[in-house]
């Protein structure tokens, strides 16, 4: 692993205020703009290839009802998980913009979890840049109960690319604490695991997470409120830093002076964030 900076700067979704989210250019762009790591969430194929993509279905951010018309569940999703790999990476991902809006835009492919590592190598053998990759497993639960459980193909896709010491630079989160106590304690991974919350965290819990955990993923209403006022109770990172957890805040956006707050205020040791440019300038601005 080269070496990173002491405050990460990590791209939500790769750089998604700018280019269509989880898509191989999204985390190109972040990339160039200076961010230290990407975040992508997972969910799984029919045929159980990790992808990436943050909803469990498929018409929000792509054409699959285009492609695939009715092919959807009772509830009126296209359920990635009905889908191959194949056909899921074959889609246009479009992001968050309106339908009427997407013929504007460039066909993006959805990446494979697999595809992204392969885009995480290519940039490390011709550049020697090895960048954070934060991995989400999104709804390990939904996951086990439609019978295919989510750790153990994200593990394997990771261990192919020798992605599986504490220091390889890949870090595991989840809002399920079970989905992460499992993958320490049942499939024994090394890998930091950071647990996702959008709770106030008792010093209670915080020993609780501290057993199986690396970090906490806050959101940022959890340390400062919109007015940019600190919250009763939201002094996270200390009480991180006293059981040696590292501290991330999400979802940053384009407030400079917010994401310099968290870095330097409160004592984050990383944002995540939409918009990396902004990061990296208010990292730099120590105040
Ligand atoms: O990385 C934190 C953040 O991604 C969690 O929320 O909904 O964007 O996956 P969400
Ligand atoms: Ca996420």
């Amino acid at each position: 692993m080269n070496h990173q900076p002491d405050k990460l700067v990590i791209a939500h979704r790769g750089a998604s205020a700018y280019v269509p989210e989880h898509t191989l250019a999204a985390y190109a762009l972040a990339l160039g703009q200076g961010a230290d790591g990407i975040e992508t969430d997972v969910v799984l194929s029919a045929d159980g290839v990790p992808v990436c993509l943050h909803d469990l279905w498929l018409e929000t951010t792509t054409d699959v009802a285009e492609r695939f018309d009715g092919r959807t569940r009772s509830d009126g999703h296209y359920y990635a998980i009905e889908f191959t790999a194949e056909q899921i990476t074959q889609l246009c991902a479009f992001g968050r913009v309106a339908r009427e809006d997407r013929p504007a835009l460039p066909c993006l492919l959805v990446p494979s979890l697999e595809d992204l590592l392969r885009f995480r190598q290519l940039l490390h053998r011709t550049t020697g840049r090895l960048f954070t990759l934060l991995i989400e497993l999104k709804a390990p639960h939904f996951h086990r109960e439609q019978g295919k459980p989510l750790e153990e193909p994200v593990l394997e896709v990771l261990n192919r690319y020798g992605c599986n010491s504490a220091d390889c630079g890949v870090i595991l989160q989840s809002f399920d604490a079970q989905s992460l106590q499992r993958l320490r304690r049942e499939l024994g991974t090394h890998l930091p695991l950071f647990q996702l919350t959008v709770h106030p965290v008792t010093s209670h819990q915080m020993d609780e997470i501290a057993a199986y955990a690396q970090g906490i993923s806050a959101q940022r209403w959890l340390i400062e409120d919109g007015e940019g006022n600190p919250v009763e109770g939201g002094e996270l990172a200390s009480g991180c830093h006293q059981l040696g957890l590292k501290l991330l805040v999400w979802t940053m956006g384009r407030d400079e002076d917010a994401v310099r707050r968290m870095f330097w205020q409160y004592g984050a040791d990383g944002v995540i964030t939409d918009n990396p440019d902004v990061a990296v300038n208010a990292r730099g601005q120590e105040t």
